[in-house]
């Protein structure tokens, strides 16, 4: 078999770039963090003062920016936004952003370009059900609201992100809503996708999981 090519999808906060990262570096395969993307165009909309609802701006944006996804890092244009774009004022406006149709159809191009020669994990919305609808293997990750705010709340907090957990509740119902109910490519459980609920899970019995599942097929 060519190199293959994984899809983890699943709603906010499910463990996905952890999970998908580990199942990268075990498999010896590539990270390819797609929602990094629609951070990294959401980042430039704020800092250059365009509407997250304007798609013609937005199209123009995402159609001259430069985004390299190498070593974990993200770089903007040259610059290294990793951890710029996990703030809090960045989450909350992304799901605007990657509700735009020019904004997906370029992110697409690209992440089809990215994975050209397989041999890469990609977590997201949409990569099982529509930019990679014949993948080797689909994942979906799930757990429950609250496990998933209570993961996210940690992390934040390890990098000395100071939000409450309310705040951070929110924003993942928020992100799910739209996220689902978009127009164009909702999250959706991918077509002849593993569903993992992951609630009560540690991460290394999902790396495991998936590892295993990705092996014996
Ligand atoms: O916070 P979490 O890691 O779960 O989200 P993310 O993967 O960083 O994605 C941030 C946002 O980008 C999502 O809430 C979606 O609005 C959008 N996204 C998308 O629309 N399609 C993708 N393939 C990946 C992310």
């Amino acid at each position: 078999m060519a190199l293959p090519v994984i899809t983890i999808d699943g709603p906010a906060g499910a463990g996905k770039s952890t999970v998908a990262k580990r199942v990268a570096t075990s498999l010896g395969l590539t990270y390819l963090d797609t929602g990094a993307m629609y951070r990294a165009v959401t980042l430039l909309a704020q800092r250059t003062g365009v509407d997250v609802n304007d798609d013609l701006l937005l199209k123009r944006l995402a159609e001259d920016i430069s985004l390299k996804l190498t070593g974990g890092r993200v770089y903007l244009n040259g610059e290294d936004v990793s951890e710029d774009i996990r703030k809090p004022e960045v989450s909350d406006k992304v799901s605007f952003v990657a509700r735009q149709r020019s904004v997906r159809e370029i992110m697409t191009k690209l992440q089809r370009e990215m994975a050209s020669n397989g041999g890469v994990v990609l977590d997201g919305r949409d990569m099982g059900s529509v930019v990679f609808p014949s993948a080797d293997y689909k994942i979906f990750l799930t757990a429950s609201v609250e496990e998933r705010a209570r993961r996210r709340h940690a992390e934040l907090e390890q990098k000395g992100i100071i939000v409450s957990f309310d705040e951070v509740k929110h924003n993942i119902i928020a992100r799910d809503k739209i996220d689902s109910e978009r127009e164009v490519a909702p999250l959706r459980v991918p077509e002849g996708a593993y569903i993992l609920d992951t609630t009560g899970l540690t991460i290394d019995e999902v790396v495991q999981e998936i590892v295993r599942k990705c092996r014996i097929d």
